[in-house]
């Protein structure tokens, strides 16, 4: 389910390599070209279904199994890249064992004979391995739970536990089975299909997200959780999971977390219909971050040291929108998540009585000083050192409402609503979002966001249309003001 395709790349193999190679097919890309991360994702298929299937003693890190993947050749391929890290013991092609090799998260696959372009190929991957032990990009997304493991981070999860075409360019369905030892919770995105005790020492946990959902939103929890089964108002399973070693933040938790439904429906009025089949959370200790993986994000305790926090619920769900639904079709447009996700908690704010996105808008915008680093990052491109900079998040927020008070709040909601539906299920650039603004409000807007995405410094004109006050009395802090703060810095901690 690739939204545009990305087929040059094999052509420069094709030149260099003999007659018969040429004419048996090309070497996929080793990466689908994203401008931060050149290796994620490949080139020359399309990937429409995952079926992982694994089983996970946590008493030793040993994952084993098999994950089947459905996809298509968009050339004719010699051979073609899976982003893996773990050894594999077999590969078959539409059930003929093929040739592979594993290499610094790129499992290189040649079948017996070439992959015409356009005919269905049924990939299947055997393996086991112990997955803590890797790293990719200098980080490691299989965290060590006190009870457990969690397959949990961005831009990458999938590399430690199921070999993916992994990019947000190529979505695509998922049956996520995992067999633990009974008594251990296992944990994953959409819904809880069945689970059964399969053999005395494996009770299997079988879950399936009906919709295109990116490799790096799929994720797996295995550990000593309370896992809780409700239906929400609008009829979808709305399961949470609580970690056993909460402590004195479980009660706060709970009481954020449970409010998701509330949440989902406040923002639905916003941004349209809710895009998927099931609602949820996961929260766990010692991470220290969030993440908004599809249906069913995760939580760190942390989070709710201080009490509830129903500000990273908002943050995390609006990611069901922009983010999940809509994803980043390069990295580099970030901003399209965390700037997006800001202004969420914002409107959840203002819901709330707590201060307005106008209020909050400002009162950042005048808490940073112009010589602050802050204005440095360009949330349009902020390098992948800066990915998850406070400024992609905070200065991302700020050009949402820049982009309101310029355009009006009828607009502003239809550019968003907009925006939600026309790229649902797919891909978006910064370029096609200031296109649909530019539609939608009648107006020319390319100074707006050139200003707040792409140019350093504090813009001379705030978020209200107003100058940077200097003799301008300093507005009182909203009432929601720190706690945006407090989750802004816990999530944008993790990436550094
Ligand atoms: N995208 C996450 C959020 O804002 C935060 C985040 C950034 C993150 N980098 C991460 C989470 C790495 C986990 C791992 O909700
Ligand atoms: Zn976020």
């Amino acid at each position: 389910m690739r939204t545009p395709a990305l087929v040059a790349a094999g052509l420069a193999v094709m030149l260099f390599a003999s007659p018969a190679a040429a004419a048996a097919g090309s070497v996929g890309a080793p990466g689908i070209g994203d401008s931060y991360y050149p290796l994620d994702g490949n080139g020359g298929y399309d990937v429409s279904h995952y079926d992982i299937r694994v089983s996970y003693q946590p008493s030793t890190d040993v994952l084993s199994g098999t994950t089947t993947i459905l996809a298509r050749p968009t050339e004719d391929l010699a051979s073609f890249d899976l982003d893996f890290l773990l050894k594999v013991s077999s590969v078959r092609i539409n059930n003929v064992p093929a040739d592979f090799r594993t290499d610094g998260g790129e499992l290189t696959v040649t079948p017996k004979a070439a992959l015409p372009k356009g005919r269905d190929v049924t990939i299947v991957v055997r393996y086991t391995d112990t997955p803590g032990q890797y790293e990719l990009y200098d980080y490691n997304a299989w965290k060590p739970t006190s009870t457990g493991v969690l397959a949990n981070d961005e831009p990458q999860i999938a590399p430690w536990w199921y070999p993916s075409n992994d990019h947000p360019r190529d979505k695509a369905t998922f049956d996520v089975s995992i067999a633990v030892p009974p008594g251990v919770e296992a944990i994953s995105n959409g819904v809880l299909v069945s689970r059964s005790q399969t053999a005395p020492q494996w009770v299997r946990w079988n879950w399936r997200s009906l919709h295109p959902q990116a490799p790096y939103l799929t994720y797996i929890a295995v550990g000593q959780y309370e896992v809780r089964q409700a239906t929400a108002p609008n009829g979808e399973p709305f399961i949470t999971a609580y970690g056993d070693d909460l402590g004195a933040s479980g009660p706060a938790a709970r009481a954020s977390v449970e409010r998701t439904p509330e949440i989902l429906e406040a923002e639905s009025q916003w941004f349209g219909p809710y895009p998927f089949e099931a609602q949820g959370g996961v929260v766990d200790s010692g991470l220290g971050f969030a993440l908004e993986n599809q249906t069913r994000p995760v939580y760190d305790a942390g989070f709710f040291r201080g009490g509830a926090n129903t500000s990273v619920i908002a943050h995390e769900n609006a990611h069901q929108w922009f983010g999940d639904s809509v994803s980043v079709n390069d990295w580099k447009e970030i901003w399209l998540n965390e700037g997006f996700a800001t202004y969420a908690e914002y409107l959840w704010s203002d819901y709330q009585g707590e201060g307005t996105p106008a209020e909050i808008a400002q009162f950042t915008y005048d808490s940073i000083p112009a010589d602050n680093d802050f204005w440095q990052v360009l949330p349009g491109d902020p390098r992948p050192e800066n990915q998850f900079d406070n400024a992609v998040y905070d200065r991302g927020g700020m050009t949402l409402q820049a982009l309101r008070t310029t355009v009006g709040d009828d607009a502003f909601f239809e550019i968003l609503r907009t925006w939600a539906s026309e790229h649902r299920y797919s891909t978006g650039t910064t370029e096609e979002f200031i296109a649909l603004a530019e539609r939608i409000s009648g107006q020319q807007l390319d100074g707006l966001f050139t200003t707040w995405l792409y140019t350093k410094g504090k813009p001379a004109v705030g978020p209200n249309g107003t100058a940077a006050a200097v003799a301008r009395a300093v507005p009182a802090k909203p009432r929601s003001y720190d706690q945006i703060q407090e989750t802004h810095r816990l999530l944008a901690a993790e990436a550094k």
